[in-house]
């Protein structure tokens, strides 16, 4: 045990200062990459990046929270320049209640008026839509649906979104909680096996959803509230895939390991290409009811749990959205996600005139 904490405290102090520490592949890492590789990559990209943004077709805001964060932040950011011939990357904005009419005649317009889209189809263009934008046979919107990256909130809606070359926002939280302490002692009493916040809005879920949450509620190792209060006491913070997901960044940085319930693999999770999910987080089905799911939780040993709460309370900076953008919050971890992504084929001019 003794040894696994040391290894969590030095991974942590790594974080920090990447350049200092040299961890081996085989310590516990939240990362899909090496740190030692990373790292770096990050570092290039806070001082390389250039992003190019188009001008909006009509002036408009950003609705959802996490998008409003991302395109303020965008705008006061670094990464733009003027200069589209030293721009990696473009921005393509355009309100969320474009039709696909105005959609079309917006790429258009960008199509004729600049030589950008032509050399890749829109490979090298990104968009901010929160419910993401669906097939449509018109041209000009299926290559910016098939081609440009979207950044959408999570969870997407089905058939909106495209593995590997999409990304989510992490989940905003209007306001987290104050209430709890940054790091639950690792000793902490816990009184509940799971917590799950009631979630008034919850149509949306299946069946299976439903009947669980109904067992869920009638068995006393779990609790339920309206608003999380100390997360600290909660061994798990369980989320239903389709629920409220706004303070799962939140229950992993107070050491409230979440669990994930969800009767499909989940492909649109934020910043799925940087973190390894299944370190950090417990995924689980509702199909099997609560019976199974306190069979898989309470199977997780104390050397598993303390891992992945660790691994979680280490990763949890990078959900976190600040007015002002810090170094690997989610803003800066979005753009990262964006900088993997900026190796678009270019096609020559040549082939389209
Ligand atoms: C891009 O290609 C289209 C044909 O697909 C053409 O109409 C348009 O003028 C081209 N844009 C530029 C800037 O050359
Ligand atoms: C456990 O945590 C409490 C504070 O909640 C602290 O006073 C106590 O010393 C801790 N025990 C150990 C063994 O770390």
């Amino acid at each position: 045990m003794a040894m696994v904490t040391t290894s969590l405290s030095l991974l942590f102090l790594s974080l920090l200062t990447p350049f200092l520490a040299h961890p081996t592949p085989l310590q516990p890492s939240p990362y899909l990459s090496p740190p030692t590789v990373l790292f770096p990559d990050y570092h290039k990209m806070t001082t390389h990046f250039k992003i190019y943004t188009y001008d909006p077709p009509k002036s408009f805001h950003f609705t959802t929270p996490s998008e409003t964060q991302f395109h303020n932040s965008l705008l006061n950011s670094q990464f733009l320049t003027r200069n589209p011939n030293e721009a990696h990357l473009f921005f393509v904005p355009f309100p969320h209640d474009f039709s696909t009419r105005q959609l079309s005649r917006f790429i258009r317009d960008l199509r004729q008026n600049f030589p950008y889209w032509n050399r890749t189809l829109g490979a090298d263009h990104f968009f901010v839509s929160r419910a993401g934008i669906a097939y449509a046979p018109d041209r000009n919107v299926l290559e910016l649906k098939k081609n440009a990256v979207q950044i959408s909130s999570f969870p997407t809606t089905s058939g909106n979104f495209i593995p590997h070359k999409d990304i989510t926002l992490p989940p905003l939280h209007p306001n987290p909680s104050p209430l709890v302490l940054p790091h639950a002692p690792a000793n902490k009493t816990t009184s509940f096996l799971g917590f799950m916040k009631l979630d008034v809005k919850s149509q949306s879920q299946s069946q299976s959803d439903k009947s669980l949450v109904q067992e869920m509620e009638a068995d006393p190792e779990f609790a339920f509230a309206s608003e999380p209060l100390d997360l600290g006491e909660s061994r798990f913070c369980l989320f239903l895939y389709g629920g409220d997901l706004t303070w799962v960044g939140e229950a992993m940085r107070v050491g409230c390991v979440p669990v994930v319930i969800t009767d499909r693999p989940i492909q649109d999770l934020p910043l799925i290409d940087v973190v390894r999910w299944s370190e950090i987080a417990v995924f689980v089905g509702p199909r099997d009811g609560v019976g199974e799911l306190k069979r898989v939780l309470s199977g997780i040993g104390d050397e598993r749990y303390e891992r992945i709460r660790g691994l979680g309370v280490a990763a949890a900076q990078h959900f976190v959205w600040k007015a002002t953008p810090q170094p690997y919050d989610a803003f800066y971890m979005v753009m990262y996600q964006l900088w993997l992504r900026r190796h678009a084929i270019r096609y020559a001019r040549r082939e389209w005139v």
